[in-house]
């Protein structure tokens, strides 16, 4: 049933930009994300399961890597600038020889994976998830299920970016999460022989791209069933991060979602996994590109980039598209207020290396998130039912935070009453600077802050007996 409405919203959004007449670019071909199903009640789940998810909805911030073939060509091909990164090789239809004989070069020598979970950690995060194969289905880890993935041509000699990831997070205390996508650009959803697909593809015949390397649409399901399986026992992630089910046409059954979940839990029954294998109730959903008004109810991640590409693509550092540190502080705020994770893609180059000005923003967004780090690891969701005016409220036990944007910060604020008692109230990253606090039976008044307003926000912390509850709550 789901298949059916999503192929539906994909046939929408397809025939309007071939309406349109633009090419198919990897956003206009993105835009149907799946319907956020519902997620697991956990009351029925082990206790393990919960405490695994827990840990990852506390970790509340993490970084997206798109890293792949794509990348090389970082949005460009033939000479001409694509609005592309990891669609390439379909929205400018390279034929499939030429971006194998791509990927057979590909030597990425300046992957170092310290280098990135260091640069994740100084940003304040808490996870990673990295693209191990992406919809052009090349591993970038040494899969023996089939023959195109990066170690196959011999070059590359470094290290298994998975495996030296997944090292790299354990030392800094990073969760580790693995992003695959059992799509291939190269088969489903464009059978050849299937009149469905004639149509979705305006009339364009796939049969110049080259011969398909499966024969069935099974064979790839068959594939991606493998590649989990060694994915889980080979790296044990934390978090298994699917994606492109939804653009196999049906192709993905809800039986090959079930058994690659069963294949998953057999081997790390807590594991956390996300909304898009296709299964009827997954851990959390995602959301993209826009953020939820309110609580969604069941977990939930929020993804984007800096800028408009997933993969490599140098136009993401330009002024047109990349925003500043600040709105990237700001979203995480939004989001934790809200009880989400926010998961930040950067798409490292072909090289391996983050562009300057992603490592740049990672370490400016850090020097903020870091100090006030409390009010974003562990935390929960404001207790408030309206966001304030003045910024951002998120709680834990015995806690409540203020995250105040700096233009406001300099008179007193309003916050409706809660029903806890008032232990204290200080700054955040200067606790020696106590915070003044009225507390009316509606409303508490607090501050003005002293000591200066440090941009974007300041954070207050007020101590409270117990959970924090509003009195209207
Ligand atoms: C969309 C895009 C895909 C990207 C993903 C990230 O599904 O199609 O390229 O990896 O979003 O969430």
């Amino acid at each position: 049933m789901r298949h059916h409405s999503l192929r539906f919203r994909f046939l929408i959004a397809l025939h309007a930009c071939l309406v349109q007449g633009q090419a198919i670019s990897a956003e206009a071909v993105a835009a149907p994300i799946p319907d956020n199903a519902k997620t697991r009640s956990e009351e029925s789940q082990s206790p393990g399961r919960v405490a695994a998810l827990d840990r990852w909805n506390k970790a509340k911030f993490g970084l997206f890597l798109h890293w792949g073939v794509y990348s090389v060509y970082g949005g460009t091909y033939q000479g001409q600038d694509l609005w592309s990164a990891e669609w390439i090789q379909e929205n400018a239809r390279i034929p499939y020889e030429e971006y194998a004989k791509t990927a057979a070069a590909w030597n990425p020598s300046n992957f170092d994976a310290d280098a990135w979970v260091r640069s994740a950690k100084e940003a304040g995060m808490r996870y990673i998830v990295i693209t191990a194969r992406h919809h052009d289905g090349f591993a970038i880890y040494p899969t023996k299920a089939s023959n195109y993935h990066l170690f196959a041509s011999g070059a590359y000699k470094g290290p298994d970016p998975l495996a030296a990831l997944k090292k790299a997070c354990q030392k800094e205390g990073l969760l580790f999460g693995i992003y695959y996508s059992p799509l291939e650009f190269r088969g489903s959803p464009k059978g050849f022989d299937d009149a469905d697909q004639k149509a979705i593809d305006g009339g364009f015949d796939y049969r110049s791209l080259g011969p398909k390397p499966y024969a069935t649409d099974a064979q790839i399901a068959a594939l991606a069933k493998k590649q989990i399986k060694e994915l889980a026992e080979w790296y044990r992630p934390d978090i298994f991060w699917f994606d492109g089910t939804w653009h196999m046409m049906g192709k993905w059954t809800d039986a090959d979602a079930q058994e690659s979940e069963k294949i998953i839990r057999s081997l790390l029954p807590n594991v956390v996994i996300n909304n898009r294998l296709g299964l009827d109730r997954s851990d959390f959903n995602t959301y993209e590109n826009e953020i939820p008004h309110a609580p969604p109810g069941g977990r939930w991640e929020y993804c984007w980039n800096m800028g408009a590409f997933w993969g490599y693509n140098p136009r993401n550092y330009t002024p047109d598209l990349v925003k500043t540190p600040e709105h990237y502080i700001e979203t995480l705020a939004r989001i934790a207020s809200l009880g989400g994770n926010y998961l930040l893609n950067v798409g490292p180059d072909a090289t391996g290396k983050f562009h300057p000005m992603a490592s740049d923003y990672l370490q400016k967004i850090g020097a903020w998130v870091n100090p006030n780090r409390a009010a974003f690891e562990g935390v929960s969701q404001s207790p408030f039912k309206e966001a304030p005016a003045w910024g951002y409220v998120t709680s834990r036990k015995g806690k409540l935070y203020l995250i105040v944007r700096a233009s406001n910060a300099s008179a007193p604020l309003l916050i409706p009453a809660l029903k806890n008692r008032l232990l204290g109230a200080c700054l955040l990253d200067s606790p020696k600077i106590k915070v003044a606090v009225q507390c009316g039976p509606g409303e508490w008044q607090i501050g003005p802050i002293e000591g200066g307003a440090h941009a974007p926000f300041r954070v207050i912390e007020l101590s409270v007996e117990g959970e924090p509850v509003a009195v209207d709550g």
